[in-house]
């Protein structure tokens, strides 16, 4: 094969490869075996070691890892990684319902609630719809780049879909791991004589600090979306940009409500706290967050989070 055709077959390969994964991870509705899939993934990863030089920072081959860090780069968050309030009862709740409505006096407003995912907070950085560098959160005001990590992760878009995407934005997230994944890894270290891990957030979090990416692939950690930061977003309100957001393959929750009122909320909160056992990871609460980026702006924060969102937590699981 000359290196003119392996370049068209590695084109053809990972866009194969990657819809597969989308189906797979993003949509969970498989639409070939896993054998299949491995196929293809191999015959990428051979034509890839016969012509290195065509190998490409959003080649699917990147996701089974391979990369060493010694040490991470901190790096300086655009947009700093404020925590949310907390509020643990209804009352709390409506506190904060009357502090939003003291501000924005006299308009109307919606709230957007969403499960609030138990794991580990992550920002990922596009520039011309592909994926260029994932920071943890910190300090909130540095975190590490563990890019060659978060790659691995075969739900998270290496390469956007469309083209309707801004120049560079950043996308916002938890990763987490599922149950049956974080078992099953239990199960095989228990076997070998090795002690289990304590929960799935400790988990993630320890997995996405290896300095051995193909390590990371082999762990099997999942990524939930809930936030954008750009200059050049032109969203109006938050559900808007997250419904967007699915649109380009990033994992969106269909577990997020627009709310008309407090009662709304309530139910919201109600359903997840009966409900949540039956969810395939964990959540420890859900967050509330006013719609319209405008009214967020008028909004705006106090030192340490924004005035717009709470974040309203369950009592711990036995
Ligand atoms: S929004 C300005 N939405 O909870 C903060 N955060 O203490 C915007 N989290 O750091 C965060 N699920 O790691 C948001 N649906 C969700 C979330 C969520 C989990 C985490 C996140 C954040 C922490 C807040």
């Amino acid at each position: 094969m000359t290196k003119e055709q392996a370049a068209i077959r590695i084109e053809e390969l990972s866009m194969e490869i990657e819809k597969h994964n989308y189906n797979y991870y993003v949509l969970s509705k498989p639409d070939i075996s896993d054998y299949q899939f491995d196929q293809l993934l191999n015959e990428l990863i051979d034509l890839e070691k016969e012509f290195p030089a065509l190998i490409i920072p959003t080649s699917p081959s990147q996701r089974v890892g391979g990369d060493i860090t010694k040490e991470f780069e901190t790096v300086v968050h655009k947009y700093p990684m404020m925590s949310l309030g907390n509020t643990y009862s209804e009352e709390e709740v409506r506190e904060f319902d009357e502090r939003t409505r003291k501000l924005i006096p006299d308009e109307e407003y919606q709230y957007v609630c969403e499960l609030k995912y138990d794991g580990v907070a992550i920002g990922l950085t596009y520039k011309n719809g592909i994926l260029i560098r994932a920071v943890t959160r910190g300090d909130g005001v540095r975190g590490d780049n563990v890019t060659a990590n978060v790659k691995t992760i075969r739900s998270i878009p290496l390469k956007l879909h469309g083209t309707d995407f801004p120049d560079e934005f950043e996308i916002r997230g938890e990763i987490i791991m599922h149950h049956k994944d974080f078992e099953q890894i239990n199960e095989d270290r228990v076997e070998i004589g090795e002690a289990a891990f304590a929960n799935p957030r400790n988990f993630a979090s320890g997995t996405l600090k290896l300095q051995d990416s193909a390590e990371v692939a082999r762990r099997k950690l999942d990524c939930y979306f809930y936030a954008l930061y750009g200059d050049s977003l032109s969203f109006k309100s938050h559900f808007d940009g997250i419904e967007h957001a699915k649109k380009w393959g990033f994992k969106i929750s269909p577990y997020i409500k627009l709310c008309d009122s407090l009662d709304d909320v309530f139910a919201f909160i109600d359903h997840w706290d009966n409900k949540r056992s039956s969810l395939p990871f964990d959540i420890d609460g859900v967050v509330m967050k006013v719609n319209l980026i405008r009214q967020q702006t008028e909004l705006g924060f106090t030192a340490k989070s924004p005035r717009w969102a709470i974040a309203y937590k369950y009592k711990a699981e036995s």
